[in-house]
């Protein structure tokens, strides 16, 4: 790419923000696509001698945090302090390490949030009009953004009320969508006439066209933006009939669109970073008209918000502009498009960290496996050939190879002296991630490191030093000088996409593992003091084994499978939010003791079974599919407990009154233990 500006290094400050995670479930994989690289390049940047300040936060309003809350039971404010303790705790344990993450809840964020919607105001930005919403008899109530479903007015998708979710992903105003129905109870709707305030986003049209012509990032960020621009502009509707929010500043019964108070974070968050390290000022130098550079990473889906309403509320209320947006592609699992309802999902805790995997590996995974704007299709097959194959494979192997030949030989850097061609070599990688950095494109990074590593595969092989150390020692230690140089290069090279593993390599080069991360990139230059000693070295990057990647496979695999079954998850929540029953529904359930006075299979099937059971009052024939793990006269006489109000339901022609409960071995599908209860006499009700 020619049209690549240089940038970075820059003496300019820079600050880098990420999308703000909703508050309502744990971490997946599809966070991950923006929170690791722009982890990475923090860390380039740093190591390229710029200041930079990192924040990010939890979103905390608007439906997505309502409607999770409603379907737990819990308050929103209840729900989003569980999720943002999640984010807070998981964050560090992904080396993701921001200076500041608060919450759009923060004080700060109401405040920055009013003066600004106030700035807009007094400069004339905002009016207020009479419109048509959605309102749900049924359920009583004004239906904003989620919670409504209709048709997207655009393509006729299936679409939520403020996005089209599942077609052209087009913002959707209020009252736009087309046949909306409550996504609460199905109802269809009646329009209700209401005033809302509106932002004058046409006002900005031209200075958006002119803007994102000269903004830095990625092509997908202002392509996009460009393309709706040409399409057209609507006024955009900034209030909502919802209570759980930002209040909209002199009028209290309204509450802000979420998507005006949490790009707002991002300065808040910026002036809590201020307040902590004791300089209250120091955010306006990013955020005040100067040379502070404002950098957002996002995902693909959230580039119209942060390239059309955005910079038009900036530049409405006197506030620096973004000099970057950086889109990534969506991530895509196994092949199907990621869903959380249909099992096609990976949690960060449950299926990758609480496993016992290196962080650092999915770091690489994330960033090595396809260019910055590309969806990002994970399947953990490609991750262990990732890992064994490049970073164990390449990288480790030459690391490890250089570290303990060195180590056994001569326990100290040996007498050398860095060849040309192994300067040259480091010298074209560090220029080449510099200019990759400029294009944020990091698996130019990734692919650079791996051939440097490659290289001193190839150096190692070729010179020999296993021969050369009989025959020549001294010759033997210049070669191996050599090698230490690139592996020296490449623990400073490798940290800012794998943290842990850099510590690891620097520790064995005899430095504090800690020191790596505030080394400079111009240091990988620098080779090894002759006589240093080194650390005791061991692998730093242990195989993926087959029996812990099928273990990762048959996870998702079953998780599909519920998902087919309708067990599962809603696409909100992640696996522990599966839908809620009220109390009153669990009450309606008769679930009882019950005495299995007799047992006998059912003639004819290999499965049934049917018992006479005692349940306190009556008796009852029960019908269960338990008879290919026990036998008749190993249930009968147990007291176990029965579900005795399920509708009756002929099976093999005897009509079944009730079933029995059983639990099922999470390690054994399939396979069920009756769910018995001892000296509690027959009839005793589960409350
Ligand atoms: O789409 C989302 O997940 C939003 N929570 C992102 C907000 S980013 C920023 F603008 F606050
Ligand atoms: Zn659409």
């Amino acid at each position: 790419m020619n049209d690549v500006r240089k940038t970075y290094p820059t003496k300019s400050p820079v600050l880098v923000t990420c999308g703000l995670p909703y508050a309502s479930g744990p971490m997946h994989i599809g966070h991950l696509r923006t929170y690791v690289p722009a982890d990475v390049f923090v860390r380039l940047l740093r190591k390229m001698q710029t200041e930079v300040v990192f924040v990010c936060g939890s979103d905390t309003h608007g439906t997505p945090i309502v409607t999770a809350a409603e379907r737990e039971g819990v308050t929103p404010e209840e729900l989003f302090r569980r999720y943002h303790q999640h984010y807070v705790e998981i964050f560090p344990r992904l080396n993701i390490i921001f200076d500041n993450y608060g919450t759009t809840d923060d004080p700060e964020n109401h405040h920055r949030t009013h003066e600004i919607v106030r700035a807009l105001q007094e400069n004339g930005y905002i009016y207020s009009k009479e419109l048509e919403t959605p309102y749900c008899d049924n359920c009583g109530r004004s239906l904003p953004d989620r919670f409504v479903r209709g048709e997207c007015p655009y393509c006729h998708a299936d679409a939520r009320g403020d996005e089209c979710d599942q077609g052209c992903g087009r913002y959707l105003e209020p009252g736009e969508i087309l046949n909306p129905r409550c996504a609460i109870c199905g109802s269809p709707t009646r329009p209700v006439r209401r005033r809302h305030y509106y932002f004058k986003l046409t006002a900005f049209e031209d200075f958006l066209k002119e803007y994102l012509e000269s903004v830095d990032g990625t092509k997908n960020a202002k392509n996009y933006a460009l393309g709706w621009i040409r399409d057209g502009l609507k006024d955009w509707c900034i209030t909502r009939d919802l209570e759980w929010g930002v209040k909209f500043p002199g009028d209290e019964s309204l509450t802000l669109y979420v998507w005006v108070d949490a790009p707002i974070h991002y300065i808040s968050s910026t002036e809590e970073w201020a307040k902590k390290t004791e300089q209250p000022d120091a955010w306006e130098k990013f955020w005040r008209p100067g040379d502070g550079k404002i950098v957002h990473y996002i995902g693909q889906d959230i580039v119209y918000h942060h390239c059309i309403f955005w910079p038009s509320m900036l530049k409405g209320s006197g506030y620096n502009l973004p000099y970057a947006i950086v889109a990534s592609g969506m991530v895509k699992i196994e092949g199907h498009n990621f869903s959380r309802s249909r099992g096609y999902v990976v949690w960060i805790d449950d299926d990758y960290l609480s496993k016992g995997l290196d962080p650092d590996y999915l770091r690489y995974y994330m960033v090595a496996t396809t260019g910055q704007t590309r969806d990002l299709d994970f399947s953990w097959d490609t991750f262990h050939d990732k890992v064994n194959t490049e970073l164990v494979g390449v990288f480790g192997n030459f690391v490890y190879r250089a570290l303990h030949f060195t180590h056994k030989h001569f326990g100290a850097v040996p007498e050398g002296e860095i060849s040309e061609e192994v300067l040259d070599r480091i010298r074209s990688t560090i220029d080449s991630i510099v200019a990759a950095v400029n294009e944020y494109e990091l698996k130019k990074v990734a692919d650079d490191i791996m051939q440097l590593a490659s290289f001193g595969n190839e150096y190692f092989q070729s010179n020999t030093p296993w021969v050369l150390v009989k025959e020549d020692k001294a010759a033997c230690g210049r070669v191996l000088y050599d090698a230490l140089a690139i592996v020296k290069a490449l623990a400073i090279l490798i940290e800012p996409m794998m943290p842990g593993v850099a510590e690891k390599i620097w520790e064995q080069l005899g430095f504090e593992s800690s020191e790596i991360h505030s080394i400079l990139l111009e240091e990988a230059l620098v080779p090894l003091p002759i006589g240093h000693r080194m650390g005791r070295p061991v692998p730093v990057i242990a195989k993926i084994d087959d029996r812990l990647l099928a273990e990762l496979k048959s996870t998702i695999e079953t998780r599909i499978r519920r998902a087919e079954r309708g067990e599962g998850t809603t696409e909100e929540g992640g696996e522990s939010q599966m839908e809620t029953v009220t109390f009153d529904e669990f009450k309606r359930m008769d679930i009882r003791a019950g005495k299995i006075l007799e047992c006998e299979r059912v003639p004819k099937t290999k499965k049934l079974l049917k018992m006479r059971v005692d349940i306190g009052d009556e008796e009852r024939t029960i019908v269960t599919g338990l008879a290919d793990q026990y036998a008749p006269e190993e249930l009968e006489g147990l007291t176990a407990l029965f579900l005795v109000n399920l509708e009756p339901k002929k099976l093999a022609g005897i009509e079944s009154q009730g079933m029995i409960l059983a639990i099922e071995y999470a390690d054994q599908p399939g396979k069920w233990k009756p769910l018995t209860v001892e000296s509690v006499p027959p009839g005793s009700k589960v409350a």
